[in-house]
């Protein structure tokens, strides 16, 4: 039996859960067109939909909270998380948004213009969107490992260097306002960057002159990893692992509702003042003023306390050994999944769980209706529904080249009975695979389909 890491907390307030009864859950992903993102949350027993703002937060936080200033301009609350954001990224501006893609949608929209090209390892979906929205052309060059699920290795978020470099070369400096590096790598099995190579990104990146801007979501994992992994580094805490990340970069999109350790909230970080600028005008049209920033003063302490304890290492510990442990009990039972577990997620490979599903069959949105059909479990499907396009001449699906479904896990949450549940309804599918039956798109918008597409059986 793998090892199950004690949780570093105890338990002073509950929310029940119900497990609806098999009619029942039948009903509601009809009712839902077969999209968990229509299904009611008091309707799914254990929600691993995204580890994103679903956390529990810890008494230190809700204290903070009880102590946020609301004043509408310079705030003690923005001042707390000023001082916070010196200490762990030290750049020289930043404003707080309500989530990270708000921070997306401003960095593009001052820095991008149509037909340019942003580089990454692999962006999330909701940086992709804000890249195309602008008419930009979004890039993922993380090295080709990444697509191999069985590969092990320990930095498998890592960006493909000459890949960068001949993209750099082919596409010219011009046309690249910005490069990207997502830690941890979601969109890629939550996957880490190693340090030696998000330093040879930032070399890279900055004989070009091009900014290099760090989607940080996972950072504090990201470090940890870092901390465990990489040679030189386990001497180092991860706050000065994390420092030692931002130095590397001329800013920072985070969505703090990762590793942050809250519900709601985010920011966008930069040393460059003249962008700062644009940025400012940016906020205050469509956020709020530059200390709030669409949020409000509790929210900023609470993402001031949070981010701190999203780096201390008991729970860091913790955190990822939760994460390898269901990783680990899924292998055991000859579950395919992305290998290794990543930090914050597991990942399934449909395609491998499922092989009698080709990939127009959908099998990751088969696999992920059929835990909610089991188990009451909701995961995400990442793959050809979330990540296929359409070739704009032939009307062709372009599949992506992995077929995953994603049971992220929030921080702080379940327990190890859960994720023993969690396994065992998996390995119930894994013994009747065959049973799973191929499903079909019955409607879908063109951007970020995943969300409010419907589908049927074929
Ligand atoms: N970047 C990454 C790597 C993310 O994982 C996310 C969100 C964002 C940006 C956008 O942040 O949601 O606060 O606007 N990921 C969530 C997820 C939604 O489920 O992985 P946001």
């Amino acid at each position: 039996m793998p090892d199950y890491i004690p949780e570093p907390f105890r338990i002073k307030m509950v929310e029940p859960i119900k497990r609806l009864d098999r009619a029942q859950r039948e009903s509601a992903l009809k009712r839902a067109h077969y999209n968990l993102f229509n299904i009611r949350s008091d309707e799914v027993f254990i929600d691993l939909l995204t580890d994103s703002g679903t956390g529990a937060m810890s008494q230190a936080q809700w204290a903070a909270m009880l102590e946020g200033d609301e004043a509408y301009a310079g705030s003690r609350s923005y001042l707390h998380l000023k001082d916070v954001m010196e200490e762990i990224f030290g750049f020289e501006h930043f404003v707080p948004t309500h989530q990270g893609r708000a921070a997306e949608n401003i960095l593009t929209a001052i820095a991008l213009k149509e037909g340019q090209f942003v580089p990454s390892n692999m962006h999330f979906d909701t940086t992709e969107g804000n890249i195309r929205a602008r008419g930009g052309i979004p890039v993922n060059l993380v090295n080709q490992i990444a697509y191999d699920p069985q590969a092990e290795t320990d930095f498998k978020g890592n960006m493909d260097l000459e890949a960068l470099e001949n993209f750099i070369q082919e596409k010219g400096i011009e046309n690249i306002p910005f490069g990207m590096i997502t830690i941890t790598n979601n969109a890629g099995g939550g996957q880490p960057v190693s340090f030696e190579n998000l330093k040879a990104v930032s070399k890279i990146y900055r004989s070009h002159k091009i900014p290099f801007i760090i989607d940080a979501c996972r950072f504090a994992e990201n470090s940890y990893f870092i901390k465990m992994r990489e040679e030189g580094f386990a001497d180092k805490s991860t706050l000065e692992i994390a420092q030692q990340i931002f130095k590397l970069a001329d800013g920072a999109t985070m969505s703090a509702k990762k590793d942050a350790l809250v519900n709601i909230g985010g920011f966008l970080a930069l040393n460059d003042s003249k962008w700062f600028d644009q940025v400012r005008n940016e906020l205050i049209l469509r956020e709020g003023f530059i200390t709030y920033g669409g949020l409000a003063g509790r929210d900023l302490d609470a993402i001031a306390v949070g981010l701190k304890e999203g780096l201390q290492e008991d729970y860091l510990e913790y955190r990822l050994g939760q994460t390898a442990y269901l990783g680990n009990l899924l292998s055991e039972m000859g579950v395919p999944i992305m290998q290794p577990p990543g930090a914050h997620a597991i990942y399934l490979d449909a395609a491998a769980l499922l092989p009698h599903l080709s990939r127009e069959e959908l099998p990751g949105q088969s696999l992920s209706v059929a835990l909610y059909r089991e188990g009451g479990i909701r995961g995400i499907e990442l793959g050809t529904v979330a990540f296929g396009v359409e070739d704009e001449e032939s009307g062709e699906t372009i599949y992506p080249k992995l077929e995953m479904v994603r049971l992220a896990l929030p921080r702080r949450m379940y327990t190890q009975s859960h994720l023993d549940f969690v396994a065992s309804i998996l390995e119930k599918i894994k013994d009747n695979a065959s049973d799973i039956r191929a499903m079909e798109i019955t409607r879908a918008p063109k951007l970020m389909r995943h969300f409010t597409a419907q589908f049927g059986f074929q």
